[in-house]
């Protein structure tokens, strides 16, 4: 693995070069968009999305999203483009948004999991743009990470959890969003919300108008749940648990007993303070929370910390797609 230092401001076209030939010719390249960094594969070559599946440990039935450079790009790719899909990519793209709609016959199954339907992403990082510009490709990419694990927001997480998996890992510095795109399926009558992110369903139906949740009450013609939203998905290897602000996370149940048996037990913070050592506090705003979420978790499994005790975030808008990632992780937990 190798991994190239690249700057987002001017990024080095030999290197740019290097890593396109590597796509063309069915490998995979590691690299950074604004929400995390993606593990790419060209995606118009069977098998080397499959390569993607194999490095990632990820079930063959989780669709991967496809990267494009513009819009024109995406249109290629789809038999239908909506007046739901003209205006979000209009307001949205490039950004953290993915569109799922029909797909072309060049679309292979396996990217997307054999559903008749592809999820299209502008990626906005300069890096990630600049690359599909120079391999002249559809890049299909999922999150950069073992199947299951926390996603990746700096190159240092992907070496860490990829390694030798991958050809090239381009790293353009930290990601400034740090949670995965809104995913909305606009296949279907309806649009529906598969995956929220910073990207709130009510910013999207100021555009579009209703947008029905995934799994809330989905009217039997709207398309199906995404296959890929898993329970387990986005988790650490400590056990995560959710906390009120209210509450003092010495004194959950469980708690005390865990530190006497010699576990590592320590706080994530956003508003209170905690006695527990170790404990990491997020900014008190949901953008800048979501941007070091990852890295944070990542920190305390590299910490070999036991249990995370996570102070709840607001319920508000904002922060839906915040509370869908750390609901996720706690639900995994042991
Ligand atoms: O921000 C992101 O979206 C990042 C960066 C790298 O772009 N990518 C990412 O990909 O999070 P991934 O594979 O970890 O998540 C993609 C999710 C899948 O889990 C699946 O739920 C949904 O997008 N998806 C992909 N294709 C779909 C399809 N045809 N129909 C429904 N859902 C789909
Ligand atoms: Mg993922």
């Amino acid at each position: 693995m190798a991994l190239e230092a690249i700057d987002p401001a001017h990024p080095d076209p030999a290197l740019l070069a290097r890593a396109a030939e590597l796509l063309r010719r069915g490998q995979l390249v590691a690299f950074p968009t604004e929400t995390v960094y993606g593990l790419g594969a060209n995606a118009l070559d069977s098998v080397a999305v499959e390569r993607i599946f194999q490095a990632k440990g990820r079930p063959s039935y989780n669709p991967v999203i496809v990267h494009v450079a513009d819009e024109a790009a995406a249109r290629r790719l789809t038999t239908a483009w909506p007046e739901a899909a003209r205006r979000l990519a209009a307001r949205w793209w490039p950004g953290p948004l993915t569109l799922v709609l029909p797909k072309t016959a060049d679309v292979p199954a396996t990217v997307t999991a054999g559903l008749e339907t592809v999820a299209l992403r502008v990626p906005a990082h300069p890096v990630a743009q600049a690359l599909l510009r120079a391999a002249q490709l559809p890049i299909a990419a999922p999150s950069a990470n073992r199947s299951g694990q926390v996603s990746p927001t700096e190159a240092s997480h992907v070496a860490r959890g990829l390694g030798s998996r991958v050809g090239m890992i381009l790293d353009g510095g930290p990601c400034t969003i740090g949670i995965e795109s809104t995913v909305v399926d606009l296949s279907g009558d309806r649009p529906v919300l598969l995956r929220p992110g910073s990207i709130s369903l009510e910013e999207l139906a100021t555009e579009i108008g209703p947008v029905v949740r995934a799994g809330h009450a989905v009217p039997a013609t709207a398309a199906r749940p995404s296959p890929g939203m898993l329970d387990r998905h986005y988790a650490p290897n400590a056990a995560l648990r959710l906390f009120p602000s209210t509450e003092d996370p010495l004194a959950l149940p469980g708690v005390r007993e865990a530190l006497a048996a010699g576990k590592v037990v320590t706080a994530l913070l956003r508003t209170t303070a905690a006695r527990l050592p170790g404990s990491l506090t997020l900014p008190a705003d949901s953008a800048g929370y979501a941007r070091q979420l990852y890295g944070a978790l990542h920190r305390l499994d590299a910490a070999g910390v036991d249990l995370i005790l996570v102070e709840q975030v607001p319920e508000t808008a904002e922060w839906a797609g915040v509370r869908d990632r750390l609901a996720r992780a706690a639900h995994s937990s042991p």
